[in-house]
């Protein structure tokens, strides 16, 4: 493993410094080099403001770091065991599964029996992103809530017992080949099913004096948004020639949302959800005529050559780039669904731009606009926010529809003085013109990634999860892990080549306003295993704090501790994924512990709290992952010959805050 602190690691002449790697590392992790580059942005204060439902606290800085650190339980230690745990005092239950009934009219899961009329009424594969909605809308009830849960992707592997199928060139050999034994054999009910296993649950959740919590099955909020569900395009490019097909020839309309990774709740209760690796699904590109117009656009979306992995393009051809060249421009961007209206149309939303979004929980700004901030996750990517033109109506829940629809959006660029600024994406603007080929605002939204490149934006290490603390407007920005990731490729804000197992940067927004077009970062975290080496804890002790890799989704608790899910931790470190905890301010500030392990093959995603702590819903996307239908390495939570089901659980402790410090 890279050790940081090596000497004879230079950085390269390109950074213009000759300095070693472990010069330039330990001046830009230390933070009182920052404190004057802080300052002349301004420090954040009382100016920033955060409304909705998922919005837990108004409470003042300074109240809040009394309790800060004060977590309550001892952690836990890297567990590579078949099922969850989580920290002593806790429980952990299965909570939302795959395939679980949301209709009175739906079928029980049945492995040997799935269906796509039954699955477009169950619980979606591959639970990742969670929002819990209080009921009534507007209130902060505890006890009853509408939980949204994104979708995904699907393991047909593991979802069907027939998917695969002998390979004959294997058995013609007698095994002695390179041949894998197996080849994937997608049918018709295969592909219709894992198209209703995409998308998004609506589920009316309740907790019961006895401080049960239960899905109530049949509830008039219950639904499902699949692969199968018509959206509309809204915002600035709906309607563009590259957004219209054979089906849809204005341009309006898409079937289907697919790969809901991340999201976020908006101040007036409707939810962002996030169209992540959208290309996965466009199969035969290699074929396309380079003529095509949007072609380049393809190419720097990383449309990837031959079948796609799931083949879906022999049964539909909008998935094939060759019959539909424009059906994936239709895909790849945040859409908007409001869960307290079961007959409302989702919509995708242009403005925030096109790219394999991620995040998306929204501020408002002391002015009133709206800000979502959001990563595109793959190696060398940016991170964006988006400002609404209009402002935040807290008293007229309708004259919010269309916020998200105009505004403006940005792409960050870190310098190494710990500044950075926010580039606007605006046709018109810099290099955003004619004379460069950008002849509207829907061609710069279409080909974000294009546009950003242009501006000099700075590339990431797979920006995922970006969000706001709500007690003290930092933002937060996580940074998967980029193993491709140079030596001459490193910069301050990306410090790390070959970085396995990511980092967290700090940001303050000028004036603590979210609107703001510059900002002040630092490195937060560097993740991994401190007895490993180069690492970083926001300076606490390395000796204290829990290993870990690969953070990829946050939330935030009443008193603005950081909780941390992963995502690839046992390439790197001897555990199954899990949820850390780290308070972001005050003594233990950097003091990472771990809460809970998950299964194997399983990433953690979406935590989420009720809005009073007292119940943290967190999703075990993909068990068994790396195993198949008839050789699972896992077979949670139900056991037995049961295939592994994706599931959301549900962490408890009596019903007392999940944070609260012992009596
Ligand atoms: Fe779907 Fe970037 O995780
Ligand atoms: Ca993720
Ligand atoms: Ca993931």
């Amino acid at each position: 493993m890279f050790d940081y602190e090596d000497d004879a690691f230079e950085i390269d002449s390109n950074q213009g410094t000759g300095d070693t790697f472990a010069d330039v590392l330990s001046r830009r992790l230390n933070r009182r080099g920052l404190i004057k580059a802080a300052a002349t942005v301004g420090a954040i204060g009382a100016g920033f403001a955060v409304t909705g439902p998922k919005l837990v606290s108004a409470t003042p800085v300074a109240e809040a770091a009394g309790r800060v650190g004060l977590l309550g339980f001892a952690p836990i230690s890297l567990d590579a065991g078949p099922d969850p745990v989580v920290a002593q005092g806790y429980r952990v239950l299965p909570f939302l599964r795959w395939g679980d009934p949301l209709t009175a009219d739906a079928p029980d899961f049945d492995s040997t029996k799935q269906s796509a009329a039954a699955q477009a009424r169950q619980v979606g594969y591959n639970c990742d992103w969670i929002g819990f909605l209080p009921l009534p809308a507007g209130s902060k009830s505890s006890d009853h809530g509408l939980l949204v849960v994104n979708h995904e992707y699907t393991n047909p592997e593991l979802m069907f017992a027939d998917y695969m199928a002998p390979n004959p060139a294997y058995a013609e050999a007698g095994g002695e080949t390179e041949e894998p034994e197996y080849l994937v054999a997608p049918t018709q009910v295969h592909v219709d099913i894992e198209l209703e296993a995409h998308g998004i649950s609506v589920v009316e959740i309740r907790r019961g004096a006895d401080n049960v919590w239960e899905v109530v099955r049949d509830s008039p909020y219950n639904r499902r948004i699949t692969g199968t569900t018509v959206v509309e395009l809204s915002g600035p490019a709906a309607g563009a020639d590259l957004l219209r097909t054979a089906e849809d020839p204005d341009g309006l309309q898409v079937i289907g949302t697919l790969n809901n990774c991340a999201g976020g709740i908006t101040p007036w209760g409707t939810i962002v959800s996030a169209e992540e690796n959208f290309h996965q699904y466009f199969g035969m590109f290699d074929a396309l005529d380079p003529g095509t117009p949007g072609y380049a656009i393809h190419e720097r979306y990383g449309m990837p050559e031959g079948s796609s992995d799931r083949r879906w393009e022999e049964f539909y051809e909008r998935f094939n780039v060759t019959k539909s060249p424009n059906e994936a421009f239709r895909f790849g961007w945040p859409v908007e669904v409001d869960p307290y209206d079961p007959s409302s149309t989702p919509r995708k939303l242009t403005a925030l731009g096109r790219n394999r979004h991620e995040a998306h929980t929204s501020v408002v700004a002391p002015e009133g606009q709206v800000v979502i901030y959001s990563g595109d996750d793959q190696r060398f990517e940016y991170a964006y926010k988006f400002v609404t033109a209009g402002t935040y109506d807290p008293d007229d829940r309708t004259a919010n529809a269309a916020l998200l629809d105009d505004g403006t959006l940005y792409v960050a660029r870190f310098d190494d003085d710990g500044t950075g600024e926010w580039l606007p994406l605006t046709f018109g603007e810099g290099p955003l013109t004619s004379e460069n080929g950008w002849n509207s605002q829907a061609d710069v939204l279409i080909n974000t990634r294009g546009a950003a490149d242009l501006l000099g934006a700075t590339k990431m290490d797979r920006p995922e999860d970006f969000e706001t603390n709500p007690v003290t407007g930092k933002v937060y920005l996580v940074l998967t892990n980029n193993n491709q990731r140079l030596l001459d490729d490193i910069d301050r804000a990306n410090p790390r080549p070959q970085n396995l197992h990511g980092h967290v940067i700090e940001i303050t927004e000028a004036g603590g306003d979210h609107a703001s077009t510059t900002f002040a970062w630092d490195i937060f975290l560097l993740a991994g295993d401190p007895a490993q080496g180069s690492t970083w804890f926001a300076g606490f002790p390395t000796d204290a704090v829990s290993p870990f890799s690969a953070p990829d989704n946050i939330t935030f608790d009443l008193d603005g501790n950081m909780w941390i899910s992963t995502d690839g931790m046992p390439s790197n470190l001897p555990g199954n994924d899990g949820l850390f905890v780290v308070p972001t301010e005050g003594a233990e500030r950097g003091h990472v512990q771990q809460f809970f392990s998950s299964v194997p093959g399983a990433e953690v995603s979406g935590p989420e709290f009720s809005p009073d702590n007292t119940a943290l819903f967190v999703s075990i996307q993909h068990p068994g992952e790396g195993g198949s239908f008839a050789e699972p390495i896992s077979n949670w939570p139900d056991g037995g010959d049961m295939p592994p089901r994706p599931t959301v659980v549900l962490i408890e402790r009596d019903g007392n805050p999940i944070t609260a410090p012992e009596a």
